[in-house]
């Protein structure tokens, strides 16, 4: 066929006799920005990210599917285009320098080890190998110049087609496409870390003499490499319904590995006078066998089914490309495979065999192809080994090389490891849309955990506030071995909160705000909940005129209390204005006036808890509101700085139980960004939560929301308003202590995360008295 004959003219001679070890690099010269060229061919490679396809259900996976056929119908006719998952063992230098904690050279330095130790340790239990994904586009052009040109359109469309799965397009440069050629090569060694091209150049050397091994040696089954063993495999056959896990299942298995899925679509006027010469040939065939049954007097014989299911089959073909929008391309999926010795290699040869046969796929050892079929699974851009399949556009789709969506910010807060990809979840919130988060699970699922160990991780990594409002005093252990300030709210301290602390950034000059918070406050008290429109009318007119004289004296002298609030309320002529006073009454005349004078509390450190257990747990929501809206006028305060806080608020259901309260929240919740800070809200009580309107607005708008363990209602609420598919949900079912799923921006991740027991950390962190540290 035209497209295969021009596809193999183009690829030279030189693919007959190997010569150099630097044959093992089919590439004439390389550009800084990652272009190659071989003879007139130009290959440039990205990296693709992976997408959450083995988690999705039916329909989200058709949807996948659907979006994956319009990319692969966006290859260019008669050019190879190679989509490689390449299996790399963990390089832990690059690891350590991208995820690990620097050392601060401070006290928490002993710390910092410990968490480095346990994310080392568990990158490498986890698989110890890293998967990339990688397209590689190529085209046949006069000069890099016009190749450049070309690749940048195409890269164009290939950004526009993958964003729509949801996976990000980085293209590489000369040294990191040379890199992956280096880490196969010359596996252990280190010197590519120094590798710049332009210096290379400069010295007069050749790349290859980089990448390649001081041996390269292809005998007919396998390949020998430095002194490793290495053999290349490929998909013989496979079924017409092949499963879309198949590449999935082989890149699981963990070794060094190619696996190169390399893709030469076919005209649509080629393919369709393809099949036609076909279907002709077909004809032909039965005609001949016809005459034959003639020749023979058997008139009665019918034609042979074989016939019929090939033209059956190619009629149906024909049919697919001209009104189905398939298009007919040629495929050879090539597979590399290292190991340290022959015995293992041929181990594993077996185990990648059979993870073939599962999926009805016969997978062949290249016999005397080794050199042809190892370029074949390289992204290069190459594919000589010249074992081509036709298949339609779906039929390739099937070969989808996507499993898990990961989060690998750079420095980030450790959240637990994939199950999944097995790879570890480091998260920066700040890079998310908002920086709010929720965490829920059942009593005992480990959320305070969660907490913890994002406060211990913040604090090993960032020079950020961080402000803890704890109704069980359970964080102070943490706190005071990160040298953080411990404040206990109480009736009996003598630490005081004053409600009316309001900066000017506060509300930017009005009162609203503190309006708010006021009815808030009511509502807490007040044992009917509800506010009328009078007593809001009462509390609004109070609360302004309580403040108007420091607001107008610029912020300055004495700042207003609970008591100049209650007096306000005692001068109004309204019945409703006295019984609001008496109820304020037990606030500042009586017993619990801990929330009627100025505020005393000096907050030295960054990191700070309040400890609101003592104030008993009637009085818990008082203290958490009246907490929180001092929070907030030091975060406001805090504006110009750009300094990072953020805040956790424990039991925040407490908060949602109140209209007002939910809603004060609310402007909170939406203001804070403002200001750089990130509000995190802990909650056991889903469902209680969810009551209110204001709590699934803002639970439905946050982009990280932690669940572990889900009691089986609040499940199928959370279900319902985050619209989770059934494989989601199952990870909510059930779960182990500290695992679950994390939303994070618009995907599910499942984590797990099982932190060791014979760290500081764990002891500062834990709630189990016999393994705690106080
Ligand atoms: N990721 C984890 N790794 C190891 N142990 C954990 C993890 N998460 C939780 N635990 C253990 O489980 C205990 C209970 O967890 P935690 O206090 O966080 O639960 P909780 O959901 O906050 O419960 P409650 O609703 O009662 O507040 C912890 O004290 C700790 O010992
Ligand atoms: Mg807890």
């Amino acid at each position: 066929m035209k497209t295969l004959k021009k596809y193999k003219n183009s690829l030279g001679r030189e693919w007959k006799i190997p010569r150099t070890i630097q044959a093992a690099m089919p590439i004439d010269a390389i550009d800084e920005n990652g272009i190659a060229r071989r003879g007139n061919t130009f290959s440039m490679t990205v990296a693709i990210s992976d997408v959450n396809y083995l988690m999705a259900d039916d329909t989200t996976k058709e949807m996948y599917f659907r979006k994956y056929c319009d990319f692969i119908n966006t290859m260019p006719p008669d050019q190879v285009t190679q989509v490689t998952i390449v299996n790399r063992v963990i390089d832990m230098a690059a690891m350590q320098e991208r995820l690990f904690y620097q050392m601060q050279h401070d006290e928490r330095d002993p710390y910092r080890e410990e968490v480095n130790r346990m994310l080392s340790s568990k990158a490498q239990k986890a698989s110890g190998f890293v998967r990339e994904r990688l397209i590689t586009l190529t085209t046949e052009q006069k000069s890099f110049a016009d190749a450049e040109r070309y690749f940048r359109r195409q890269l164009n469309d290939l950004e526009v087609s993958l964003r729509t799965l949801g996976s990000r397009v980085t293209p590489l440069d000369a040294t990191a496409r040379l890199k992956i050629f280096h880490d196969f090569y010359r596996t252990g060694e280190e010197s590519i870390e120094h590798f710049d091209l332009k210096e290379t150049m400069k010295n007069g050397h050749s790349f290859k003499d980089y990448l390649c091994p001081d041996k390269l040696k292809f005998e007919p089954n396998h390949i020998l490499i430095g002194n490793k063993f290495a053999r290349t495999i490929f998909l013989l056959t496979w079924p017409n319904f092949l499963s879309d896990e198949l590449i999935s299942n082989l890149s699981d298995f963990s070794r060094q590995m190619f696996i190169t899925i390399n893709v030469l679509p076919v005209t649509q006027a080629d393919a369709v006078h393809e099949i036609e010469k076909r279907l002709l040939g077909i004809d032909t065939n039965i005609a001949r066998w016809q005459s034959k049954q003639n020749a023979n007097k058997n008139w009665s014989a019918s034609i042979p089914f074989s016939y019929e299911q090939q033209q059956q089959e190619t009629k149906e073909l024909l049919s697919d490309l001209t009104e189905h929008d398939q298009h007919m391309m040629f495929v050879c999926v090539a597979i590399t495979h290292v190991a340290d010795t022959l015995e293992q290699l041929d181990d594993d040869t077996a185990q990648i065999k059979a993870i073939g046969s599962k999926k009805m796929c016969y997978i062949a050892t290249a016999t005397n192809n080794q050199r042809m079929g190892l370029t074949s699974s390289l992204p290069l851009g190459v594919s000589p080994l010249g074992i081509w399949r036709t298949l339609t556009t779906s039929a390739v789709a099937f070969l989808t090389p996507f499993q898990a969506q990961d989060v690998e910010d750079e420095h980030g807060v450790y959240y637990g490891v994939n199950p999944i990809s097995g790879n570890l979840i480091m998260l920066d919130r700040f890079k998310l849309q908002n920086s709010n988060s929720f965490i829920l699970g059942v009593p005992g699922s480990g959320k305070s955990f969660v907490a913890k160990r994002e406060i211990a991780m913040i604090a090993l990594s960032d020079d950020a506030d961080i402000i803890v409002i704890d109704p069980e005093g359970e964080y102070t252990p943490l706190i005071r071995a990160l040298e953080g300030q411990v404040v206990e709210i109480s009736d009996a301290s003598k630490k005081h909160i004053n409600p009316f602390d309001m900066n000017p950034e506060y509300d930017e000059g009005n009162y609203s705000l503190k309006s708010n918070f006021m009815m808030s406050l009511f509502e807490l008290i007040s044992r009917d909940r509800r506010l009328s429109p009078t007593q809001k009318s009462i509390i609004d007119r109070c609360t302004k005129n309580t403040l108007v004289g420091y607001m107008n004296n610029g912020y300055r002298g004495n700042v207003p209390t609970l008591y100049d609030f209650y007096y306000q309320l005692k001068e109004q002529s309204e019945q409703e204005a006295q019984d609001l006073a008496l109820e304020m009454e037990y606030f500042t005349t009586g017993s619990l006036s801990t929330f009627a004078h100025e505020t005393n509390v000096d907050i030295k450190r960054n990191i700070v808890s309040f400890d609101i257990q003592k104030l008993g747990r009637q009085l818990h929501a008082i203290g958490l509101l009246v907490v929180l809206d001092f929070i907030f006028n030091r975060i406001t305060e805090n504006r110009e700085s750009k300094r990072k806080t953020y805040v956790f608020i424990d039991e925040i259901y407490l908060l949602f139980m109140y209209e007002n309260a939910a809603e004060y929240l609310y402007a909170l919740w939406k203001r804070v960004r403002k200001y750089n800070a990130a509000l995190t809200g802990i909650t056991q009580n889903v469902s209680d939560l969810l009551e209110s309107n204001t709590a699934k607005t803002m639970l439905s708008n946050s982009e990280l929301i932690v669940m572990l363990n889900q009691a089986p209602s609040d499940r199928d609420i959370l279900a319902d308003l985050l619209q989770l598919n059934a494989v989601e949900k199952i990870k909510i079912t059930d779960a182990d202590v500290g695992s679950g799923l994390m939303k994070v921006g618009g995907s599910y991740i499942p984590f797990k995360d099982d932190f060791p027991r014979d760290t500081e950390l764990y002891r500062m962190m834990t709630t189990k008295p016999k393994e705690a540290m106080y």
